[in-house]
Formats: structure tokens, sequence, C-alpha cells
């Protein structure tokens, strides 16, 4: 795809999914907008319009099949669809015995079955326009190595990894229709403070810290040069290392590294976050974690 035209970006109202939208937005480009806040798509919608885009949006679960497929539908009624961005997920924070089942169930349901839901709609449009057109996945660091705390997260992102080196072989019998998966390490958005967490903390973008805007530019690169893999963090490559390499090493240093540098301090009451329901008021672009973990004061977004 040398020109992304019309492209579906889901979990388009926070984070990377958003960065996405707002930077497709601004190469001119039609937007649908897909996730359960339709007052956060709203106002997407419109910084997508004063950066030069168009935006439809649409609200669906990507845990409901059926909703996906309706999204699918209504995103190709007036024409083809040329890419996918599938960057939503939500995970809950604690031992594994503490999360209770239907929240780890449910976090599973979203950032695993999600995105087999949304696989399988796009396949199947993108073969019924003639077999052409561009999927990029945001999987994840921890889609290649395990942390303590992050059970659903680290087993959902394990099996995204799965499903998509294994699509991108099936579709090599369809040569025109690419599959790219970018997996980044800790980034600057909100998903930490919008998890749900039974560990009376919050979570936290572990150092080195990206800016969500740094993904969303390889995730677009990947819908126009798509790539088996793109790695977004300049650590990736020594953890999983490490992690592949030196186990026993890397599972001594992991916990107390994790309560460092991956958990806020302050306490928290145990919540399901957004793990069932929508918190809009949480959704932006970026949180607030510079570089090396430190935050920035309030209101500033630099
Ligand atoms: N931030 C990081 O450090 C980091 C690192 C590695 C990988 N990633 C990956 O990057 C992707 C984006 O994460 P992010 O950090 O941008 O998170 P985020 O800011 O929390 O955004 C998550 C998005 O997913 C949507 N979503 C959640 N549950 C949904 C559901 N059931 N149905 C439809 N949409 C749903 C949310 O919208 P609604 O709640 O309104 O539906 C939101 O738009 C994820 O795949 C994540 O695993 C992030």
């Amino acid at each position: 795809m040398t020109n992304p035209r019309k492209v579906l970006v889901t979990g388009a109202s926070s984070g990377i999914g958003r960065a996405s939208a707002l930077a497709l937005a601004a190469t001119g480009a039609s937007l649908v907008l897909v996730s359960r806040s339709q007052a956060a798509l709203t106002e997407v919608a419109r910084d997508c319009a004063r950066l030069g885009g168009s935006a439809q949006i649409v609200v669906a679960d990507v845990s409901d099949a059926a909703a996906v497929a309706g999204a699918f539908e209504q995103a190709t009624a007036d024409g083809p669809l040329h890419g996918v961005i599938h960057s939503a997920a939500a995970l809950a924070y604690g031992r594994f015995e503490q999360v209770p089942a239907e929240v780890f169930d449910q976090a599973i349901a979203t950032t695993l079955l999600g995105t087999a839901n949304v696989a399988r709609s796009t396949l199947s449009i993108f073969r019924a326009q003639g077999e052409r057109g561009s999927l990029v996945v945001i999987g994840s660091l921890l889609g290649k190595i395990a942390t303590p705390y992050m059970t659903s997260y680290v087993t959902a992102k394990w099996g995204v990894h799965g499903l998509v080196r294994t699509l991108q072989i099936e579709a090599r019998a369809t040569p025109g229709i690419r599959i790219s998966l970018v997996s980044p390490g800790g980034v600057d958005t909100p998903v930490y403070s919008q998890a749900g967490t039974y560990l009376s903390r919050h979570g936290r973008p572990p150092p080195p810290v990206d800016p969500p805007e740094k993904v969303a530019a390889a995730a677009v690169a990947a819908l126009q040069h798509p790539r088996r893999e793109r790695s977004v963090g300049i650590a990736n490559g020594i953890v999983v290392a490490g992690f592949r390499f030196l186990p026993g090493v890397f599972d001594v240093l992991v916990p107390p590294l994790m309560r460092l540098g991956g958990l806020t301090g302050s306490h928290v009451a145990p919540t399901p976050g957004n793990v069932f329901e929508p918190q809009p008021d949480g959704e932006a672009v970026r949180d607030r974690w510079r570089r090396w973990g430190r935050q920035r004061p309030p209101g500033d977004r630099s």
C-alpha cells in the first residue's frame, strides 16, 4: 500500500491508537475510529478533521466478534478498506491468584480474542476486496518475555505474537495481503493508570519510555512498508536476550526491577479499571512519564 487512503484503527480513543489516527489524519487519510467510548472518539474525530483527515466513529467492543464484524461492515459500506491498525488492549495488575477470574478472562478476551476477532474480519474484507490490504497489530515486548503481576497481559500478548506470526505464514498464499507486528517497550500512554489493579499500586511504563507518537510512526510506516516485525524501544533486544539466554538471572532480577520501575508508589484500592467499561475521562494520547521514568508536572506534555 503506497498511500493509506482508508484505515480502520482500533483503540483509537487513547494512546498509540489515538496517536496513529492523528498521524494518518495529517496525511489526509480517511479514518474509521473504533473503541468503546463514543465521547473520546468524538474528540479524536474532531482533531483528525482539524489535521486534514476525515473520520467515521464506530463504537464497538473488540471482545465481541459480532460487534467487530459490524464495525467492518460500516467501515466498508462506501468503498474499500486499505489498512487496519489494531491497537486495543486491556489488562489488570496483581499476582495471578489475586486477580478475580472474571477480570483475567475479560482482559484475555479483549487483548487476545479481540485481536483474533479483528484479524478475522480484516482478512475476510481484504479477501473480498481482491486479496489486498495491510494489517498492523500492536504487540509488545511482553509478547516475548515474562514479568510478575501482569499475567493477563503477558499471556494475551504471547498469544497475540503467536497468532500474528502464524497469520503471516498463512498470508504468503495471498501476497497482496500484508501483516505486520509492532512490538513496543515502555510507552507513555494512559494504559497504566487505566488498567485494573489488585496490587494496591498502579503500573507505570518501565524506562526507557518512548512517546506514543514514535510507536504510531512505526505503525503507519508498517502499513505502507509491511515488515514481519518492528521493535520500538532501545532496550528491547537486550531484555529479550537476557530472558532467553540467562533465564535464572532474569527471574531473580525481574521482580525487584518491576517493583522499582514498573509500579507507582501511591496506594490504590482494588479496581477492574477499564477492563469491563471504558473510562473516557482518562483517555488521551500521552500520560505523564518522561524518558527515564520521572513524572512531568501536571499540564506539561513536552
Ligand atoms: N503503553 C505501553 O507501554 C505499551 C507497551 C507495549 C505495547 N503496548 C500496546 O499498545 C497498544 C495500545 O496501548 P496504549 O498504551 O495506547 O493503551 P491505552 O492508551 O490504554 O489505549 C487502549 C485503547 O484500547 C481501547 N480498548 C480497551 N478495551 C477495549 C475493548 N474491549 N474494545 C475496544 N477497544 C478497547 C481503549 O478504548 P476504550 O476503553 O474507550 O474502549 C483505548 O482506545 C496495546 O496493544 C498495548 O498492549 C503498549
